[in-house]
C-alpha cells in the first residue's frame, strides 16, 4: 500500500499501486472536486478538468495526451498541473488539490 498525503484536506489516504489518485480519494471517500464539480465532473473520462491537481512530491509517469490536451490553455500559466483523474499511483504522494 501506497499513502497520498491531501495537503487541502489535511488527511492522508492509503492507494494501492496504479489505481489513479481519483479512484484512491474516492475509495477513501475524498472529494477533490471544488464546489458544484462535486456534482458536475466527467466522472474520470479526463474531459472535464474539474480534478487538476498539483504532486506537490512523490514520481509519476509523465503527462499523458489527455492530460496534455485538456489542460493546455492552464498548463501555459502552470505548468505542474495534473488530472487526478490520470495520474497513476506509483509512489507516496503529497498533492495539492482544488488548484
Ligand atoms: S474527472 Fe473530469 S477530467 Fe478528471
Amino acid at each position: 500500500m501506497l499513502e497520498i498525503q491531501f495537503i487541502k484536506q489535511n488527511r492522508t489516504i492509503k492507494a494501492v499501486e496504479g489505481e489513479t489518485v481519483r479512484e484512491a480519494a474516492i475509495r477513501n471517500k475524498l472529494s477533490i472536486y471544488p464546489h458544484v464539480f462535486k456534482a458536475l465532473n466527467c466522472r474520470g473520462r479526463g474531459l472535464c478538468h474539474a480534478c487538476a491537481i498539483k504532486i506537490v512530491s512523490g514520481n509519476a509517469e509523465p503527462k499523458n495526451e489527455i492530460e496534455s490536451e485538456q489542460l493546455a490553455k492552464k498548463l501555459k500559466k502552470d505548468p505542474e498541473l495534473r488530472l487526478a483523474c490520470q495520474v497513476k499511483v506509483l509512489d507516496n504522494m503529497t498533492i495539492e488539490t482544488h488548484v
